[in-house]
């Protein structure tokens, strides 16, 4: 639990960013988790995946920008990107975060943003997920989403399972149509608002997925969890839901064995690829949740 929270506490220090991103090596072991810095490198990454039958989600790096100009050059960046990613024909759709977009500089401000990049996704009917971060922007997040969805109904976002608020915020979702991603959650919170053990946030994810298999809209099941996606599959058999109305979701470079696995067993299986030069907080949470990530990077950086 301790290097998890330093790790954390790390991916926001900017002394630490500045020294691990000029680091030519620690780019090199990004390049495991984050499919380049450009557009075309998550494009190509996404035919790859495609080829295996796998859909995707880009994600263009960035977050908590302190400047009007960074949040509209993000916004710039997903409108144009969207293009490409149509005219290059591969099967993927969107995932943004509204701190990078301007969500702690003025939330109207962030709102502008979000109408334009949706307005751009909905003339080239492609998805758009609102990546959920810390909980200090949790209920923003839910609220902007339900108000966003009003107007555009290709949007969703995403609930963590470590929260204690969570199923409040699915039932919230669900009621509206909206479509959800479950996750654990891959922030650090305190224990008056999220469950601090493994086993409570395993226990509540299960609940929750299977709320969202009953009665979601093609709810994301977003987990690495051998146990949770058996769970999920035997569900759905019990059920009688078919395989159409769900997805696994799992992030790129990680498990891919079983990415292909689902894949072939006839899931829908969509893999998280981000993209982009803002890829340090981005690494450290991913380190954060398995030590052995962290290995693997210093054994890049220090040979
Ligand atoms: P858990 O951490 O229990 O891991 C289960 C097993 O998966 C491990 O034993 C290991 O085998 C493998 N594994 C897990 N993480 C790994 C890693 N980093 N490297 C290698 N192996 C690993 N979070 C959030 O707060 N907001 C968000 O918007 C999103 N979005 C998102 C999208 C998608 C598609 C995924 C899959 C995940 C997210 N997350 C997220 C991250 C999520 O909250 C969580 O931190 C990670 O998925 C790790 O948790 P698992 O569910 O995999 O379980």
């Amino acid at each position: 639990m301790m290097l998890k929270d330093t790790l954390l506490y790390l991916s926001q220090n900017a002394r630490v960013h500045d020294f691990v991103i000029q680091n030519p090596l620690a780019r090199g072991a990004s390049r495991r988790f984050v499919a380049g810095e450009d557009i075309e490198d998550a494009v190509q990454a996404a035919r790859t995946l495609n080829r295996h039958g796998i859909q995707v989600a880009l994600d263009y790096l960035g977050e908590n920008v302190t400047t009007e100009q960074e949040a509209r050059g993000a916004t710039d960046a997903y409108v144009s990107d969207i293009d490409i990613i149509k005219r290059a024909g591969v099967d993927a759709n969107i995932s943004i975060k509204l701190t990078a977009l301007g969500l702690d500089i003025d939330q109207s401000l962030c709102e502008e943003n979000v109408t334009k990049i949706l307005q751009q996704a909905q003339e080239h009917s492609l998805f758009v997920c609102i990546d959920m971060e810390s909980s200090a922007y949790t209920a923003r997040t839910v609220d902007i989403t339900l108000r966003m969805h009003e107007r555009f109904e290709h949007v969703g976002t995403v609930i963590q399972s470590c929260l204690y608020h969570s199923k409040k915020d699915i039932e919230r979702l669900i009621t509206q149509g909206i479509r959800v991603r479950l996750v654990k959650g891959a922030y650090s919170e305190p224990n008056t608002i999220a469950y601090q053990n493994k086993s409570d946030v395993d226990r509540n994810y299960v609940q929750l997925m299977s709320l969202l298999l009953a009665r979601g809209n093609y709810p994301a099941i977003a987990t690495h969890d051998e146990e949770i996606i058996n769970a999920a599959c035997k569900y759905v058999r019990d059920h009688g839901i078919s395989k159409d109305a769900f997805e696994f979701q799992m992030l790129y470079g990680i498990r891919r064995d079983l990415q292909e696995n689902l894949s072939k067993r006839g899931y829908n299986v969509r893999v998280y690829v981000p993209y982009g030069s803002q890829w340090y907080p981005y690494l450290m949470r991913r380190m954060a949740e398995r030590p052995a990530n962290l290995m693997f990077v210093l054994s890049n950086v220090l040979r």
